[in-house]
């Protein structure tokens, strides 16, 4: 007989076949984006986090568009905002929409225009956060909703703090309490931001305040219950050939 192995996954993030589902977490934030909600994903390190969130966005209810990304290794504002409007024409192109008009508003924003008289080739430098803000009113005229899902984002907020300074940190924030405040944004693009428990205490660094991130519809991810832990050993061992006494699994999942 072939030995099974059972379905564990060691490392990365837990995906497809391996992905063991966390309704209970997947539920509550599908209800705060359907509301327009941005929402701070919180919970300690390896407990989950980007596996839920994966899945989310690889699921997404009707009528969302999603992109995941863990965007750790941004350290600037600009590099941010790059990333973001990068993030978003991808999830647009994965379901073939509005490809043409995305590349229509990229254009107007980044070559140079040529005049009657004189011919000007090249490339307008690019304010990668103001036309990231008129992105969104695009998104609105053609009432998309988007929803993207930044893995790491308390590291960005440091890395800015560190490479750009107080001001740059500051006005990242400032950016994302507009994001997720103004009503304007709501029907249109949603943010879930991933992080350890650790954002209040970088949020504070930077602003000297608590306040900036109060917005946010915080989660917290809760450990397995006991029927759930359960529940996820069955779902480890199915099928695999080593197997635990009913006894030894009710003592692991306690
Ligand atoms: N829903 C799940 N189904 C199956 N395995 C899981 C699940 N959630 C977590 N795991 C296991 O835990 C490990 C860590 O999961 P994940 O990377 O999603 O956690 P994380 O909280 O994002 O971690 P980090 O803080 O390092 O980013 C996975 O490699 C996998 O072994
Ligand atoms: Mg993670």
């Amino acid at each position: 007989m072939n030995w099974k192995r059972p379905n564990t996954i060691t490392g990365p993030v837990a995906q497809g076949k391996k992905y063991f589902r966390r309704e209970d977490i997947e539920d509550k934030i599908w209800h705060e984006v359907s509301q327009g909600n941005s929402v701070l994903f919180l919970a300690p390190r390896r407990v989950g986090k980007s596996s839920i969130v994966s899945y989310i966005a690889e699921n997404p209810l009707e009528s969302f568009i999603c992109k995941y990304e863990v965007i750790q290794a941004e350290d600037t504002i600009q590099g941010f905002f790059k990333r973001l409007i990068a993030m978003i024409r991808d999830s647009l192109s994965a379901i073939g929409k509005s490809k043409e008009w995305f590349l229509t508003w990229w254009d107007s924003w980044t070559i140079k225009t040529l005049g009657k008289d004189k011919v000007e080739i090249g490339h307008k430098e690019i304010d990668y956060r103001n036309i990231f803000f008129d992105l969104l009113d695009k998104l609105k005229e053609s009432k998309l909703k988007v929803v993207l899902f930044l893995d790491e984002f308390p590291d960005v907020v440091l890395n800015i703090f560190e490479k750009e300074g107080e001001g740059n940190a500051k006005q990242l924030l400032a950016d994302i309490r507009t994001l997720c405040h103004e009503d304007k944004f709501k029907s249109t693009f949603v943010l879930v931001l991933l992080g350890s428990v650790g954002l209040s205490h970088i949020v504070k660094k930077v602003t000297g305040r608590n306040d900036k991130i109060n917005q946010l519809h915080t989660k917290y991810l809760p450990p397995l219950t006991e029927d759930q832990s359960m529940t996820f050993l069955n779902f480890l061992l199915e099928g695999a050939t080593m197997q635990l006494s009913e006894e030894t699994k009710r003592i692991s999942s306690q």
